[in-house]
């Protein structure tokens, strides 16, 4: 990922909210093709195949509707898997979907992951999903509206959409499982920032990482469910979201390393599902 960001990406992540009221006017189609530039097979980094979609609300005969959920967008990217692997798509979408994302809030676009809350028959027909295919998420995106919301205020207050979990219950040293402060996360200390302020379907933040002197292994954390999550779980989105906010904070702070998808064997919890881990590079020199 080689992003080329207007401001610290550390300050894109607190500027970054879920926008869902937007300024009724067309959002500049120099500016939309410029986010949707990481929506590429290059950025494919599970494999899978992901096809996104703009669609123009005045383009389309079909009414888009979000349950009330937003108000004013004049176009959604829509975010669509290949049922063959639908673990490695849900990853995936969340990875090159959020690079967008953050390409959006660095110009001054808002925009809101819709994982749920969408007219499904509408958008399935809109973003010509396949027999073979799924629809995964629909996004979104335009200029800010000025005020949030009635509705707007009551999701945001019943998902704490404004809190995050601190650093010590999501971050931890992988040698001895103590949790990790962010003082003590040193160099780690931006990437972990940004993984931390990261956007989650109802803001349940279920990324849990493992951090040793040269890799950071990234869990879905299922907490107390038994079952192995199901493939076309929606925290597979958030996990990917995570590793974008993870390797873009890394690369501002000048750490270069790879994504590996074996398992380190770091010992974690059972509630622990690996996903990746990244690996440091080692100084050549
Ligand atoms: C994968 C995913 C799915 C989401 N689905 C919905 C949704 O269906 N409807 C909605 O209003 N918000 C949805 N959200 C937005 C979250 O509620 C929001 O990101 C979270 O509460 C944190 O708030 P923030 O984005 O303002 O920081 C989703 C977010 C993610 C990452």
């Amino acid at each position: 990922m080689q992003l080329d960001f207007q401001h610290d990406v550390s300050e894109l992540a607190v500027m970054r909210r879920s926008v869902r009221t937007f300024q009724p006017r067309d959002v500049d189609a120099q500016a939309l093709d410029a986010c949707m530039v990481p929506l590429t097979s290059e950025t494919a980094l599970f494999g899978a195949e992901t096809r996104y979609t703009a669609v123009h609300v005045k383009q389309t005969p079909i009414k888009l509707g979000t349950y009330g959920m937003v108000h004013g967008a004049k176009t959604f990217l829509t975010a669509v898997t290949s049922k063959k692997d639908l673990r490695a798509g849900f990853l995936q979408i969340g990875y090159q979907m959020e690079q967008a994302v953050l390409l959006a809030t660095d110009c001054g676009l808002g925009a809101c992951w819709l994982g749920g809350t969408f007219d499904k028959t509408a958008f399935w027909q809109a973003s010509g999903t396949g027999d073979g295919e799924q629809l995964v998420i629909v996004l979104p995106i335009g200029y800010p509206g000025g005020k949030m919301r009635l509705l707007e205020h009551i999701v945001r207050g019943a998902a704490g959409s404004a809190n995050r979990k601190p650093f010590e219950k999501l971050f931890f040293n992988a040698e001895n499982g103590t949790p990790l402060s962010e003082q003590a996360a040193g160099a780690f200390s931006v990437p972990l920032s940004c993984v931390r302020l990261a956007p989650s379907a109802v803001n349940k933040q279920p990324w849990r990482l493992l951090l040793s002197q040269t890799s950071v292994a990234f869990y879905l954390d299922r907490g107390k469910e038994q079952a192995n999550a199901a493939e076309s779980d929606i925290r597979y989105v958030d996990l990917g979201i995570a590793m974008c906010h993870f390797e873009a904070g890394a690369l501002q702070a000048g750490l270069s390393g790879s994504w590996d998808f074996q398992n380190p064997g770091f010992s974690a919890p059972a509630s622990y599902e690996f996903i990746a881990a990244w690996k440091l590079s080692q100084n050549k020199s």
